[in-house]
Formats: structure tokens, C-alpha cells, sequence
């Protein structure tokens, strides 16, 4: 069992960067929504209890609460933004609305730091902090005294260290504060005593035997979509139960450039059974004609379930159904007691099969970056583990309007060229996603003493968090100017290429 920590989720927008931040530090938490009854989370007997931010007004009616036990138990608690203000609220101090332009702050704000706070010991005494409040802290509880103040915010960082409370206005987990993620691991090391015992080696070798016991002498089959979650799944299945596992991996023919022979030349390594189903062609009849995102996306979910099925049946079947979902399709689908955000079918809406005895989801606590360095631990080659969000429709939403196979060849084209130049430049361009799109827009254009008359790509490539907001990254003029120029020589039928400066919001990443 490890030391647990719980993050109460209050709605904030950053609530599952908490947790991932305090998994970062190598302790394990989970995230719980604050209506989580107190003997719930006491039952995981937590070292420590973060508070996370939340949209609400602690004096509205029906304001998001916790029981306030939790603050009695000499469990260390961290309270950010508004689950400091709720921590003073609670105790009897006092949080008020700020008047406008007084102490509303918003954004990143020069910050003093009091080292006599064990948050902030090691830390320099000034820094930029991130800021995104309408209410503020005016009067203290009792006990609790102040460790960092603002220009507008006299009360930006308090604590009452006998009873182990610590309250924060501005929000660590935000890049943008500095020295953030020390503040949390201060607080988990110094003040929770936090050892850092979640490790993914840890993890792998219990995870393996989970499997196995769960397993017993059964069969499992799992549907591998090329993606991370679903590769670091087969690895950790395959060294609990070898060739007692089949993969059955659906090619749709809508992947990038190489990467179906990669994934199978991956698999065929392992002691695992692989079965690659070639459907490229049953996928690009059923898309014939069909122009609307939406319904390409309906026409590839089904499509992939029946061609799975089909190829399940002939390998056999199995008793067990293995799954590569993760902690956050666990959080925003609302099983982990949430509200739900979004439901998520794992591979493009695979139906919960009855005829499984059960399923095997080994990921199910890990977040993204888990995954990955839960891959890099058994061994997976970097182009599966670094590998970039794809969507599951892939290629299909990346070529606007109907697609065809002379159409998937020219982004796929561009898309590899365009990544391979950008590769070029890690880490002096970063990007979190980054690829070609084909767009339905024909323009004229000169080559050679030819006038021609071809489609244009549009490059995307942005950096962000968690893909809920992005930003366009700055890619430096060189490097566009580089792929632009490769990809109008060597992919015949392009002869314009564009640069997509919108974020998200308001655009999407991808365009359909
Ligand atoms: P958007 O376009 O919604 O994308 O800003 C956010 C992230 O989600 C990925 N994405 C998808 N993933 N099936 C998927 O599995 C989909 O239909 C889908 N649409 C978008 C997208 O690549 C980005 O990482």
C-alpha cells in the first residue's frame, strides 16, 4: 500500500493537474469530487489532503463544501485558491468579493515568500505566482499567519503550522508559477512526510501479478489501436501472462506514414499472439461519398467494431476483455464519483462484451505521463511511448470532406515530412502535437513556368497541458520555411502550405 494523498475536486479547471503534480513527486493520490463522503476519504487513511480550486463563492447558498472533520484529524491539508478561502471560511475567518481592480488578481503576479514557511524554505523569496481569483482571504483564523503577499493580496500564502494547515490563493500546479511543483513537494515531503514511494517499478512488478491473479488460467484478448495506453497494456499483460494473450489490431488504413508495419514489426517481437486485421479497403468503402466529420466518425466506430468482432471470434475468443483505459477516462467519465464530462468508449466504442468473464484494465489509476514512463520500464521502444495523441478516426478527420485513398496519401506525405522537420528542432521547438492536415481548398500557383492548380496543406502544432486549451507553438520561420519547401517538391498535388495560428479556444486542434 502506498502513502495516499487525496485531492478534493472542487470543479476547478486544474484539479487533475493537482494530482498529476503530486504524482509527480512521486507520491500516489486520487482524485475525489467534494461531494465524497468524510469516511471515504478517511478510510484511505491520507497523509495529506489537498483542496483544489473551484469556480464557486464560499458565502453563496449550496457553495461546495467538505465536512469539516477533515480539517481535525492533524492531517496535513493544503488548501488552493478556493479551497483556501473554504479552509478560512470553515475556521472562522473571513473570505470577501474583491473589489473590481483592488485585489481581483488574474494572471501571473510578483510574489513575496516568508522562508520561515516550509513550503517555501528552499525557495527564493521572490517569484511570479499564478493568480486566477475574484474573492480573497480579509480576515485569518485563528492560529494562521501569512507567508506570501502580493502587491493586491496581502493574504496569498497563510498557514496555521501547529495544526498542519496551509492555505494557498495562487494556484502551484500552473506552469506559470514558479517553483510550483517545489511549494507541492515541500508540502508532501516536509509537511505530510510523504517518502516517495510510488514508483513505476513498484507499480509494474504489482501490476503484473494483479494480472495474473485476476487471470488465472484464462485467456485475454485485447484490442490494440496503436496508441500508448493500449501498447503499454499489451507489454504489461504479455510479461504476466504471455501467449495467453492475443492482440487484435485493426488496421484502418487512416494511420500515418510506416506506422502500421511499425506497430506489427513491434508485436511480432513479443511472446504474445498478434493478429493484424487488414481493412483498409471494407473502411474506405464505407467512407465513400461521406463529407460530414461527425458521421465519418460514427461510420469508422462501427465499422471497428464489427471488424474486431469478427476477428475475436476467428481467434477464438477469450474470458477476458484487456482494456488500456486511464485515470483521467476514470475521472471524466464519473466513475471515480464525479460529474461526467465525457463518456469514453475505449477503442472507438468497443461494447462491453458479455460474453467476457471480465476485463483487465491495468492502467486504470496511472495518468498519461504515467503510462508512458510505466512503458519506458518495460522496455517499449520510444516511438511507441513518445508517441503523440492520434485520434482514433485518425487520418479521416485530418482530410477535410470525403476522403479517398489518393487524398490520404498526400497528408500522409506532408504529415511525415512536416514531422520529421520539426523532430529536427526538439527541444528549441516544443510541441505537444503536431501534424499535416489536407484541406479542401484548391488554389493557383506557379511552378516551374507551370501554372497549376493544386490543394493546400494547413501545419498544426500546438503546445499544451492537458488538450482541453492549446496554444499554436511559435515555430521559428526557418523551420516552417523548411518543411513548406519539402513538402511542395516531394508531394505531387500540393502547391501551398499554410501555418494555423488559432489556439484552442476558439479553434480545436484537429479540424473536423
Ligand atoms: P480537439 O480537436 O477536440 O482535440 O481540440 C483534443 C485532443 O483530442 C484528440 N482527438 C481525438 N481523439 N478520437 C480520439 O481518440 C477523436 O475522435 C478525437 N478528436 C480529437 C486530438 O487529437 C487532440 O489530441
Amino acid at each position: 500500500m502506498n502513502q495516499t494523498v487525496i485531492v478534493i475536486d472542487f470543479g476547478g479547471q486544474y484539479s487533475q493537474l493537482i494530482a498529476r503534480k503530486i504524482r509527480e513527486c512521486h507520491v500516489y493520490c486520487e482524485l475525489l469530487p467534494w461531494t465524497a463522503p468524510a469516511e471515504t476519504i478517511l478510510e484511505k487513511k491520507p497523509v495529506g489532503i489537498v483542496l483544489s480550486g473551484g469556480p464557486a463563492s464560499v458565502y453563496e447558498e449550496d457553495a461546495p463544501t467538505i465536512d469539516r472533520r477533515l480539517l481535525e484529524q492533524g492531517i496535513p491539508v493544503l488548501g488552493i485558491c478556493y479551497g483556501c478561502q473554504l479552509t478560512v471560511h470553515l475556521l472562522g475567518g473571513r473570505v470577501e468579493a474583491a473589489a473590481q481592480d483592488t485585489a481581483r488578481e488574474y494572471g501571473r503576479t510578483a510574489t513575496h515568500y516568508d522562508a520561515a514557511c516550509p513550503l517555501f524554505e528552499d525557495l527564493p523569496a521572490e517569484g511570479t505566482a499564478w493568480m486566477s481569483h475574484g474573492d480573497y482571504v480579509s480576515a485569518l483564523p485563528d492560529g494562521f499567519s501569512v507567508f506570501a503577499e502580493t502587491a493586491h493580496c496581502p493574504n496569498a500564502g497563510i498557514a496555521d503550522p501547529a495544526r498542519r494547515l496551509y492555505g494557498l490563493q495562487f494556484h502551484p500546479e500552473v506552469r506559470h508559477t514558479e517553483n510550483g511543483t517545489e511549494m507541492i513537494r515541500a508540502f508532501l515531503e516536509k509537511v505530510c512526510g510523504a517518502q516517495g514511494d510510488w514508483t513505476m517499478q513498484d507499480y509494474c512488478e504489482r501490476a503484473i501479478r494483479a494480472v495474473r491473479e485476476q487471470a488465472g488460467d484464462g485467456r485475454i484478448l485485447l484490442a490494440l489501436s496503436g496508441g500508448v495506453d493500449s501498447a503499454v497494456a499489451a507489454a504489461l499483460i504479455d510479461r504476466a501472462v504471455g501467449e495467453r494473450l492475443t492482440c487484435v489490431y485493426v488496421d484502418h488504413g487512416l494511420m500515418r506514414k510506416g506506422e502500421s508495419d511499425a506497430i506489427e514489426a513491434f508485436y511480432s517481437g513479443l511472446r504474445l499472439r498478434f493478429v493484424r486485421v487488414n481493412a483498409q479497403e471494407r473502411f474506405l468503402t464505407r467512407l465513400e461519398g461521406v463529407t460530414a466529420p461527425e458521421e465519418k466518425r460514427k461510420i469508422i466506430g462501427a465499422e471497428f467494431v464489427r471488424v474486431f468482432e469478427e476477428a475475436a471470434r476467428e481467434a477464438g475468443g477469450a474470458d477476458f476483455l484487456a482494456q488500456g483505459t486511464i485515470y483521467p477516462d476514470v475521472i471524466e467519465s464519473g466513475a471515480a464519483g464525479g460529474h461526467t464530462i465525457k463518456s469514453h468508449h475505449n477503442v472507438g466504442g468497443l461494447p462491453q462484451h458479455t460474453g467476457f468473464q471480465g476485463i483487465i484494465e491495468p492502467l486504470r489509476v496511472l495518468f498519461k505521463d504515467e503510462v508512458r514512463a510505466l512503458g519506458r520500464e518495460l522496455g517499449l521502444p520510444e516511438v511507441i511511448v513518445g508517441r503523440q495523441p492520434f485520434p482514433g478516426p485518425g487520418l479521416a478527420v485530418r482530410v477535410i470532406g470525403e476522403v479517398t485513398a489518393e487524398k490520404l496519401e498526400l497528408v500522409r506525405e506532408a504529415d511525415a515530412i512536416f514531422r520529421e522537420e520539426l523532430e529536427k528542432h526538439v527541444p528549441r521547438v516544443p510541441a505537444d502535437q503536431y501534424f499535416a492536415v489536407l484541406t479542401n481548398m484548391e488554389t493557383v500557383g506557379v511552378m516551374g513556368d507551370q501554372r497549376s492548380y493544386q490543394r493546400t496543406i494547413a501545419l498544426r502544432a500546438v503546445c499544451t497541458e492537458d488538450f482541453m486549451t492549446a496554444d499554436f507553438t511559435r515555430i521559428p520561420y526557418d523551420v516552417l520555411a523548411e518543411a513548406s519547401r519539402r513538402i511542395v517538391n516531394e508531394v505531387p498535388g500540393i502547391n501551398r502550405v499554410v501555418y494555423d495560428i488559432t489556439s484552442k479556444p476558439p479553434a480545436t486542434v484537429e479540424y473536423e
